[in-house]
């Protein structure tokens, strides 16, 4: 029978269940990654499992996040990451080398190969063939000890792609329209898959930026073939042995199609507060712009900053902007560098911001009061840039450099006056892996260094037979996990969960963590009542972990996504969500509820709650797999493993 290339991929590394009809399913996984604010929990973790060495083909730990705060905490908690890695058999990149999904398919992806990343755009490596997860750090590190990852059998939705663009409209203007038709919500266990004439027209890179912001419309990845294109870009990289073909058969069945012509894209912008707020730039023309940031997981590939280097060239940005550019990686930046675009982008004005997250996790580049910021990356919620009333706005490269110069938004398809930046796929990169520290064959001798800032990650207990206690707080749709656990300037302490814990919904309630505090000092539990996409965002686990610590023992939802449902279920947080929306109304923060026989009542799909305060019985729903539902009633993952150990 034809196959999809998704259910190639998973067919060959199913370790359990069967594939297909929405099953419970687990996959071998043969790399993973995590970044600095999720790695030190998930190195942890895995050291909690006792084992001496990963277990799967390849393991990085990039640090990339949080690289330039103040403070000892973060140069600790590197100094652990660099040790824990050389003991453990892990590749170190050290801060510096760039974002972990730039570098990693630069380095190290490999058509047809699994990929499981702490942090939600592993799909980003989709564009070389990869199927490539976000998950959760524990799950990482379970990876890690070469467990199967878990996953609901996806619907595979197809992408076909006809046409190629035209000059001045990019990657991004074709995942902005995806998520103007899939938006941000509903679209969970499902992969989309790219097909068709046009996939031959985009380079690795530009796939890429497509498989990245897949992740905003909640699904569980994106997916490009493995043709001469990603050859190619093997090759320039100096590892065309690392390429195999891949596409999907001729007559392959998928779920959904959705088609797009190429030709007729527009330039796209997604507007204040969600990624799928999408216009065209036409429409935003001529509106006064204040910041310009270029970078990102997104877009910081060579040819999207050579892109910027020549329509900045010669000309000077506007004087009331202040233009920011952040190469993805070192290689991009060192090749840059050489062939004379750096000197271009510091000519016009531009700032030259270090090749990591950064702006794009909040970490500096804060835009003024209501201040309007274009950015290249592919996150808009609101707080996320530091600034509460800030006015992110996510665009492609060109319009962003175009409107850097203009100081207005400024459609690329408008007549502006400036050259068409005709840039094309290198065929050498320049390749310097010096700033990766590869382990030593041996890493039993190496001393794992730990800070002060370095706690053991916070223990659960089993489930309790039955939860008891208040909505510590009730909160509307698309709650994200920037909202629950904000990063910035906290994210310094993610090592330390009592003291991380004291932010939980700090940018919606600064409150909270004292009422959680005040309800477990009298026995009761804690309950968070919210509207749809709750937990939507980033791959977080410390929206779970820290909520956990607080005594949170159920999320009651209009609907959760799906990489924060399973951090809730590691930890031991029960899943549910209403059986009717309208219930939703039914809540108030403080109402006194009880669910008596949890343990007993999640064996079914169904569980009744009663609201004490309202004098009201709820149906809800406890949608969850088999596994999940030991480790609910089992405290977590952790105490899962430990039981098995
Ligand atoms: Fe980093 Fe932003 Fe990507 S935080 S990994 S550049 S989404």
């Amino acid at each position: 029978m034809s196959k999809t290339l998704t259910e190639k991929i998973l067919a060959s590394h199913l370790e359990e269940g069967t594939l297909g009809n929405g099953n419970p399913i687990g996959i071998h996984i043969d790399q993973t990654l995590t970044q600095d604010a999720t790695g030190t929990m998930a190195y942890l973790q895995f050291e909690a499992m006792g084992l001496d060495r990963v277990q799967n083909e390849l393991a990085v730990s990039y640090v990339d996040h949080n690289t330039i705060q103040v403070g000892f905490e973060n140069a600790d908690d590197h100094h652990y990451l660099q040790t824990v890695a050389a003991a453990k058999g892990v590749v170190f990149s050290r801060p510096g080398n760039g974002i972990c999904h730039q570098v990693h398919l630069e380095r190290f992806g490999k058509p047809g190969k699994t990929l499981l990343g702490s942090d939600s755009h592993t799909p980003t490596g989709g564009g070389i063939g990869m199927i490539a997860i976000g998950a959760g750090g524990l799950d990482v590190a379970v990876a890690m000890a070469g467990q199967p990852f878990h996953l609901i059998s996806p619907k595979v939705i197809e992408i076909r792609l006809h046409g190629k663009l035209r000059p001045w409209v990019s990657a991004k203007d074709v995942i902005l329209t995806v998520l103007e038709r899939f938006g941000v919500k509903g679209n969970v266990n499902c992969i989309f898959e790219y097909t068709g004439e046009g996939v031959q027209t985009l380079d690795v890179p530009e796939r890429s930026t497509i498989c990245n912001m897949g992740a905003e419309c909640g699904v569980t990845t994106s997916i490009f073939p493995s043709d001469e294109k990603t050859r190619a870009f093997l090759k320039a990289q100096g590892r065309e042995e690392d390429w195999i073909e891949l596409r999907a058969d001729e007559g392959a069945v998928y779920d959904d199609l959705f088609e797009i012509d190429l030709s007729a894209m527009e330039p796209k912008v997604a507007c204040p507060h969600s990624p799928g707020n999408v216009v065209t730039v036409a429409s935003l023309s001529g509106k006064r712009v204040e910041q310009v940031l270029i970078g990102s997981c997104t877009n910081s590939s060579y040819a999207d900053m050579k892109k910027v280097a020549d329509i900045l060239d010669g000309h000077t940005i506007a004087e009331h902007v202040s233009l920011g550019i952040a190469p993805g990686s070192r290689e991009v930046l060192l090749m840059l560098s050489q062939d004379g675009s750096l000197a271009k982008m510091i000519a016009s004005g531009a700032r030259i911001l270090e090749s990591a997250c950064g702006f794009c996790i909040g970490n500096h580049q804060s835009p003024g009061t209501d201040g309007v910021s274009l950015r290249t990356s592919n996150r808009n919620f609101e707080g996320r840039s530091g600034t509460k009333s800030g006015q992110v706005y996510l665009v492609s490269p060109e319009t962003a450099a175009l409107s850097a110069l203009s100081g207005q938004f400024t459609d690329p398809l408008s007549s502006h006056g400036i050259a068409f930046p005709k840039v094309v796929q290198p065929e050498q990169f320049l390749i310097d892996d010096s700033m990766f520290i590869f382990p030593p064959e041996n890493g039993s001798d190496v001393e794992i260094f730990r800070g002060p800032n370095i706690g053991d990650p916070p223990k659960n207990t089993p489930l309790k037979e039955d939860l008891d206690g208040f909505v510590t707080i009730k909160v509307g749709d698309k709650i994200t996990t920037d909202h629950i656990m904000p990063a910035g300037a906290r994210l310094k302490y993610r090592s330390n969960i009592p003291v991380y814990s004291k932010f939980v919904f700090e940018p919606v309630d600064e409150h909270f963590s004292e009422r959680c505090v005040e309800n477990q000092d009298r026995g009761k539990d804690n309950f968070i009542v919210a509207g749809a996409s709750y937990g939507q965002g980033s791959s977080r686990e410390h929206a779970a972990i820290c909520p956990m610590y607080l005594g949170v023992k159920a999320v009651i939802a209009v609907s959760i996504e799906r990489i924060h449902q399973n951090n809730l279920c590691n930890f031991g947080i029960v899943p549910l969500t209403f059986e009717k929306e309208e219930d939703y109304t039914r809540f108030d923060q403080n109402d006194e509820l009880v669910i008596e026989n949890i343990a007993e009542q999640i064996k079914g799909d169904r569980v009744v709650l009663k609201n004490k305060t309202k004098s009201r019985e709820i149906t809800l729903r406890c949608d969850i797999t088999e596994g999940q539902r030991a480790m609910l009633i089992s405290g977590g993952l952790l105490n899962i493993l430990k039981e098995k150990a």
